[in-house]
């Protein structure tokens, strides 16, 4: 059945539980379905929404279409956890309802204020001739979990000099003022930032633009988050109509950071270096961050992008978050390294050590489908070397260094089931390293590198067969050191 509108902006309260049910089993029939990765019960996912640490947990939403692996009406679906790493889903959190949200409860974050955690979120409206209007809205969840959203928008117009793509506010608070910036398209079509003001979560004042050194950057920069980390300011936003630039902005949209000094309220202006992408594989976009109550920087992503057809649409499903990571900078960069709790995970280890010499090798009992493993390549005389992952008969993941070219590169051209094509199917990276580590997370879609302990990451969404399970180390054109070790993961 084709994804007319009228299918897509039905109300649930019009939905019948034959067809919940006739998806849900669909869906419980998908061969791609993830393990440890939090992923919809039906639908579509997209963006992380609303990351949160409140009354001891730590509450994570995302945009949801429930109906089918298209976007649709937004909900926001709401996870718990108490680690960063066993989700508990909790259910539908935020459902289009009035004349300000008609047409998507979109993007948001959350803050917490008076014993309460505050949800800001844009409201997407459409009028009869389909033109948008965008509002800021605001739902309360209590101590209790239970949600209540207010009947009028906080911000119910955009300033003029902006278009109406003005939404995903990120709000946060400093020396007792809450501040929002929300990514925003100006007149002349090009994407921006800017930023709001307010001493209560319910009166905005509308500072201005986010002055930044990026005056044509893209058509639309989405989901802006700003944040302070060991005293310099970090602005992460996606920006959309980049082109491609020999290795870099190779997907649909991109996602990634600038940095510099703390960002000057008065002059409202950030000055910083150039834009990097957050990573450098084939499926990440509008991530989202928060402080944990230690004082660490953690990001959660969406697994996926717009505008691309994934294989398991056929089983009425899409998309899944990536693993929690923590930030970190290094040398005016920012580093990833995967959420400390996640060591939770793993069960059984197996390791192995060799020299490889212009070879490729199979070690004793490493093989899977999910698994955790941490590779060691050193005193290599190779040109190139490696790991093959996800081997079976006529399919392989590679993920390898180019000595000669001093790059890493994912690729996912034999993975299994193809999509996405028009993309490209392999990923490469300028690093310039004696020696390479990839701590690497396999789930049964989906694959996320970790280059020298977080200086690159690459996320990557896979679709092979299930036996599809080999492990594969080569070092070809001379001799590599490889040490690897694994581990199955236990939820
Ligand atoms: C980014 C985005 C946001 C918007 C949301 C709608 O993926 O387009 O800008 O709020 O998705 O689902």
């Amino acid at each position: 059945m084709e994804w007319t509108k009228e299918r897509r902006y039905r109300s649930m309260d019009d939905v019948s539980n034959e067809e919940i049910e006739g998806l849900a089993k669909l869906v419980s029939q998908c061969p791609w379905r993830q393990s440890f990765h939090i992923q919809p019960v039906t639908g579509l996912l997209n963006d992380p929404n609303g990351f949160a640490y409140f009354n001891g947990e730590y509450h994570l939403f995302y945009q949801w279409f429930p109906l089918g692996p298209v976007h649709g009406l937004k909900h926001w679906y709401h996870t718990k956890s108490k680690d960063l790493v066993h989700w508990e889903n909790v259910g539908l959190a935020v459902a289009p309802s009035n004349d300000y949200d008609s047409h998507g409860a979109y993007s948001g974050s959350a803050i917490e204020h008076d014993g309460q955690l505050f949800l800001l979120y844009t409201g997407n409206t459409r009028d009869e001739n389909w033109n948008r209007q965008p509002y800021q809205c605001v739902a309360v969840m209590s101590q209790s979990g239970s949600i209540t959203k207010k009947d009028f928008p906080v911000i119910d117009n955009v300033p003029s000099g902006y278009t109406d793509h003005f939404r995903d506010p990120k709000v946060w608070k400093q020396d007792g003022i809450f501040y929002a910036v929300i990514g925003a398209q100006r007149d002349n079509k090009t994407g921006c930032v800017v930023l709001y003001q307010s001493a209560n979560l319910k009166d905005w004042q509308f500072v201005g633009e986010l002055q930044t050194g990026l005056e044509n950057f893209g058509y639309m920069w989405e989901c802006p988050d700003y944040f302070e980390l060991d005293k310099k300011g970090v602005l992460i936003f996606s920006p959309q109509g980049l082109k491609a630039e020999g290795d870099r902005y190779q997907n649909i949209y991109q996602s990634g950071y600038v940095i510099g000094e703390p960002l000057d309220i008065e002059k409202n202006e950030l000055t910083h270096g150039i834009f990097y992408e957050l990573d450098r594989g084939f499926d990440f976009y509008a991530p989202q961050t928060i402080q944990d109550p230690k004082g660490k920087r953690i990001l959660v992503g969406w697994m996926g992008l717009p505008e691309i057809d994934y294989p398991t649409d056929k089983n009425g499903w899409a998309h899944c978050l990536t693993l929690p990571r923590e930030l970190m900078i290094k040398e005016g960069k920012i580093i990833q390294q995967p959420a400390a709790g996640l060591e939770l995970l793993r069960g059984e280890k197996t390791e192995a050590t060799k020299v490889l010499n212009d070879e490729s090798a199979a070690f004793k009992d490493f093989e899977g489908e999910v698994y955790e493993l941490i590779t060691d390549f050193s005193a290599s005389t190779a040109e190139e070397f490696g790991i093959e992952l996800r081997v079976g008969d006529n399919e392989k993941t590679v993920i390898k260094y180019d000595a000669l070219e001093k790059k890493v590169i994912f690729d996912r051209t034999h993975s299994g089931q193809s999509f996405a094509e028009k993309y490209g199917s392999i990923r490469k990276c300028e690093l310039d390293t004696e020696t390479i580590s990839f701590r690497i997370f396999v789930d049964v879609s989906s694959v996320e590198v970790f280059v020298n302990d977080g200086e690159e990451v690459f996320t990557s969404r896979i679709f092979p067969g299930k036996e599809s399970r080999g492990i594969r180390f080569f070092s070809r054109g001379g001799q590599t050191n490889v040490r690897a070790s694994k581990w199955e993961l236990v939820v």
